[in-house]
């Protein structure tokens, strides 16, 4: 496992106006060693990579750039940004939990145990835990789960209380329940198959949880409907939220801009960079997909 320094990769991103919140975290460039990497249902597989120590500083929400190989033989350009989905400190592992369906995803699944694996970061803004909050809401649906999955450890760390609202097409697909459940956390299934993932029904499972005091913030990811109704929630009954955004990206690192997205700042539309201003942003700011 090489590690290629260059501790300066996202900071040398910055412009003057620029605020770094973590002006010493160490980023960089690993080759990763491939210790596993197997299907966990038909559609999602489950990569685990042993990594430099410098790797294992990502906290949930944070994302690696991905060089995937290719799946035919043609060039993949660019890098694939991609959500921790847990960090195993003590075997020095990072985990991703992702779905094949670009090439960039399906030159992945290919990667077997032994391989090398090309990844940078860790990148970006991550997910947040006040010290007032005892009960939090995670809801999220389809691989937005991964990404929000790694907030159960966080919680677990802080001796927070998670209900876990996990949504999903049909329940061979609802991801992240065993690492949720595995860490404490109280889960509540939704899919489309039986019709239980309904905005309706999703709003009466959070305004349950409200009246009975078990929402001090909200969390989501991966539907633009979800976050809708989180924010309409939050904003009715005063909680706070944060929300992991999924965008396409070039540098990964701040430099290039291609990552823009609009977010509403106390009635103002402004444009971010989704790498590197987040990709958590306030939920109450966030103008959706
Ligand atoms: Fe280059 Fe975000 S991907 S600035």
């Amino acid at each position: 496992m090489r590690y290629e320094d260059c501790d300066k990769y996202t900071n040398s991103a910055l412009r003057p106006d620029d605020t770094d919140t973590y002006p010493q975290r160490l980023v960089g460039e690993f080759i990763t060693n491939v210790i596993s990497n197997e299907w966990v249902n038909k559609e999602y597989k489950h990569l685990v990579l042993e990594v430099h120590d410098h790797a294992l500083t990502a906290y949930a929400g944070q994302m690696f750039h991905l060089l995937c190989p290719s799946p035919d033989g043609a060039e993949v350009w660019m890098r694939r940004p991609m959500s921790v989905y847990r960090v195993n400190k003590p075997a020095k592992q990072i985990e991703f939990l992702y779905k094949l369906e670009g090439r960039g995803t399906r030159g992945m699944g290919l990667l077997a145990a032994g391989d090398e694996f090309n990844i940078a970061g860790p990148l970006g803004q991550g997910f947040k835990l006040e010290k007032s909050w005892k009960n939090i809401v995670v809801l999220g649906r389809g691989v937005g789960l991964a990404t929000l999955a790694p907030l159960s450890q966080l919680a677990a760390e802080n001796g927070v209380n998670v209900t876990a609202i996990l949504s999903a097409r049909h329940r061979d697909v609802v991801m992240s329940r065993d690492l949720f459940e595995g860490l404490g956390a109280k889960t509540i299934t939704l899919v489309d198959s039986d019709g239980s993932s309904s905005v309706e029904n999703v709003e009466k499972e959070l305004t349950g949880l409200i009246s009975r005091g078990e929402a001090d913030a909200f969390f989501t990811c991966g539907s633009s409907r979800l976050l809708k109704l989180m924010q309409a929630l939050g904003k009715a009954h005063n909680i706070p939220g944060q929300v992991a955004m999924e965008q396409n990206m070039v540098c990964g690192f701040g430099a290039c801009y291609v990552c823009m997205r609009t977010f509403n700042v106390n009635g103002e539309l402004t444009l971010k960079r989704v790498c590197r201003d987040g990709p958590v942003f306030n939920m109450q700011e966030a103008v959706g997909w």
